[in-house]
């Protein structure tokens, strides 16, 4: 397809019809539409008339294949340059098939199984006649406040960026003419996570320090990977909409990262510009939203009511209307859309692929490394043989696939009470209270005093978090955190499963429990995945990868924290004058990185050498498996700068391993570390490491103090590091 031959043949209408998307039953009066936002006004606001429906760019929400292919007929029928229609929707963990929430997803610290997630999810919402997906959502969060924090894969900006990687290849492969492929759209752009108060969609202000060295290298490195669109975030930086900014949109994303794919805005974030306040009218956020670079407008109606006039007026140039057309009509092509505008399509894979043995076997495999066990005093696993008595409102709830579950069907969740059913465990059961209000903890009482073991089964409700999912309480529901209160005075030991969306206060929960497993949202394969581990046929071996607070009150809250200039560490400092609560400790009550086995592993032997001139080290590190159980470590790597130009985080992550140590013996690990690991940018904007001590820390968490003192003898600037780098690989292949 020549793409500039097409773009010439086009009316003006028509190419403003491209950049605008819609839901389907536009197209397919019996399509009941997925709405991820508020609709109605938005509907009649559209600017959609018979004369144009047949020239728009885009649909999102399909999710179904026969839906697909009646759709791009009937809109085939009627476009008439033959211009395929894009099919776009959230795929964020899953099509049909549900996996773990992104955060649990995280907590695997395994780069191929989320790899494979998306590649899996892919396949069946390909099936489906999808396109896109909205998805990595790699916004870094720092505060359990914020709802979509489930949709993150935490706070440490390095891992979030692997991630990111790994999603894009995932659902791209190499070739996106792949008819089980999907083209993906990063999100959302940018530091959306870094709302104030934790609030959805409030403020975010901060240094372009900050925003460059831990918001934006993630979007960065999923555009790296091949992601083909990005989509613009809702909030204001530095005062700006990311919708309206030419900051983000033009000088970082187009000048400075050269990003050639697709802008597309978020659901009515152009019409949002108005109550931003930096338009005055729908016309207004139309010509800002074009300006600042959004190709595709997403449900705001802007474009198609204003853009052919302001286009004729000379308000706005055709220049860049021609541009957003182009990149959309490419991303079109290299779909291969417009070979086979039905690629893709297939009922009758969409019937096998869909929830198939494979798909779910991968769903509770991950389901089972994203648990993180966070307190075990001797009870777990569970003997089949012990009396149980199953209670709580997560015991049966089918609630499992979190708020961004796409096609899944929480009737095809596996509860917890199913899986102890199909294992033929035998259980007395109670619910006592649903996920907020009480049912009847007496009767959970009497239930509970017939068991030796109190199984129970917590969380959030799945709208508790999500979009516009924001909470100032971040406890458990008060009649749930009075339900454990009270089964503990019966002096049983206590195993509380948690299904939340977001890191929760659990002091009490910790306080009352014996064991403490953190099983998230964990999807299709809940229930067998959590019996698994429950009965040590699988053994825990997620890490958080966000800190999990004391109190609310201590958010936003970060392991790689500044020093400041009065920490509480100091020897002989005035307790009184330091940098501290007078009510919470300033860590975390389980920090990044945290996650418990069935075994312990111990560390020590770490040692560092330097490999050359070239300032590589190569560190390893002994790790013993304490206990009588072969299982999986995840090793991690962190480095500290104690003295530099800016003040440095106390330690960043910069590497980990998955490690298998067998009962009683142990393993050597090694990690490699070269000078760009050690850079950061500088007041006067130059990205260098300086000459200079370093720390490295080795362990089992954040809070690991295993550690080893290592020299850089001079300063090494990033461009030059770039290209020894570039020439050592050249010369490797040469
Ligand atoms: C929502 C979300 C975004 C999603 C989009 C389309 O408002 O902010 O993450 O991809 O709309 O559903």
């Amino acid at each position: 397809m020549n793409i500039e031959s097409l773009l010439e043949q086009m009316t003006l209408q028509e190419k403003i019809g491209q950049l605008v998307q819609i839901l389907p039953s536009v197209y397919d009066p019996q399509t009941s539409d997925t709405v991820t936002g508020p609709v109605a006004q938005l509907m009649e606001e559209s600017g959609l008339t018979e004369e144009n429906r047949f020239e728009l760019g885009s649909v999102i929400g399909i999710n179904q294949a026969e839906q697909a292919l009646r759709i791009q007929q009937n809109y085939l029928k009627h476009n008439r340059l033959g211009i395929p229609l894009l099919f776009m929707a959230d795929i964020v963990h899953g099509h049909r098939t549900i996996y773990p929430v992104p955060l649990a997803l995280a907590s695997m610290w395994d780069i191929s199984e989320m790899e494979l997630m998306a590649r899996q999810s892919a396949i069946e919402a390909a099936a489906s006649g999808l396109h896109v997906t909205f998805s990595p959502m790699v916004d870094l969060v720092r505060d359990a406040r914020w709802g979509r924090v489930m949709e993150s894969t935490g706070e440490d900006v390095w891992l979030n960026g692997e991630y990111a990687k790994a999603f894009v290849r995932g659902y791209q492969t190499d070739d996106l003419t792949r008819s089980d492929s999907l083209a993906a759209c990063v999100k959302h752009f940018a530091a959306y996570g870094a709302a104030e108060g934790g609030r959805d969609y409030n403020t975010v202000d901060m240094s372009d320090r900050e925003l460059r060295e831990f918001y934006l290298p993630a979007y960065l490195k999923a555009i790296e990977a091949g992601a083909r669109l990005i989509m613009t975030s809702f909030n204001v930086v530095d005062g700006v909409p990311a919708t309206a900014s030419t900051y983000l949109l033009r000088q970082i994303l187009r000048n400075e990262w050269q990003f050639d794919g697709v802008t597309i805005s978020d659901w009515s974030s152009i019409k949002e510009l108005i109550q931003h306040g930096v338009a005055g009218s729908l016309a207004e956020a139309g010509e800002k939203g074009i300006k600042a670079g959004v190709d595709i407008d997403m449900m705001s109606g802007a474009y198609l009511n204003h853009l052919e006039q302001q286009i004729e007026e000379h308000v706005v140039s055709i220049d860049l209307v021609d541009e957003a057309v182009r990149r959309i009509l490419i991303l079109k092509r290299d779909l291969g859309l417009f070979e086979n505008p039905y690629r893709g399509i297939d009922p009758e894979l969409e019937k096998r692929i869909h929830l198939s043995k494979e798909h779910r076997d991968t769903a509770r495999r991950l389901a089972e490394k994203s648990c993180v066990l966070l307190k075990n005093d001797h009870i777990l696993p569970l003997a089949e043989s012990q009396r149980i008595a199953l209670i709580g409102p997560f015991a049966t709830s089918t609630d499992v696939l979190g708020p961004w579950a796409g096609s899944g069907k929480q009737e095809e969740a596996i509860t917890v009470r199913d899986a102890l059913d199909e294992a033929n465990i035998e259980y007395v059961f109670a619910e006592g209270s649903t996920v907020d209000a009480e049912i009847d903890w007496d009767q959970a009482m009497e239930v509970a005093k017939q068991a030796e073991v109190i199984l129970l089964a917590l969380g959030e409700a799945s709208w508790m978090s999500g979009e516009a999912g924001s909470r100032t309480d971040i406890r458990l529901p008060k009649t749930q955190r009075e339900g454990l209160a009270r089964l503990a005075t019966l002096g049983k030991p206590i195993v509380t499963v948690l299904f939340n969306g977001r890191p929760l206060d659990l002091r009490d929960v910790v306080e009352h429990s014996d064991a403490v497993l953190e099983a998230w949202y964990p999807g299709t394969e809940a229930g067998r995945a959590i019996h698994r581990l429950l009965y040590g046929h699988a053994i825990p071996s997620g890490k958080l990868t966000i800190s999990f607070p004391y109190h609310v009150g201590q958010l936003p809250i970060r392991y790689d924290a500044l020093p400041t200039g009065r920490p509480m560490t100091i020897e002989g400092a005035d307790p009184r004058y330091t940098s501290k609560y007078l009510d919470a400790p300033n860590e975390a009550l389980f920090p990044f990185g945290y996650g418990l086995s069935y075994t312990h592993f111990s560390y020590s032997q770490l040692t560092l050498c330097e490999q050359s001139k070239e300032s590589i080290w190569e560190a390893s590190v002994l790790v013993t498996n304490e206990g009588t159980l072969d299982a999986e470590e995840i090793v991690q790597w962190y480095v500290q700068d104690p003295v530099a130009d800016v003040s440095r985080p106390l330690r960043q992550l910069k590497g980990y391993e998955r490690v298998f140590v067998k009962a009683g013996s142990n393993r050597e690990v090694t990690f490699r570390i070269d000078a760009s690991m050690l850079m950061y940018q500088h007041p006067d904007g130059s990205v260098k490491a300086d000459a200079g001590e370093f720390i490295l820390y080795a362990g089992s968490d954040s809070a690991c103090t295993l550690h080893e003192t290592f020299w850089l003898k001079q300063t090494v600037e990033k461009e030059q590091f770039d290209e020894h780098i570039n020439d050592r690989s050249t010369s490797t292949t040469r």
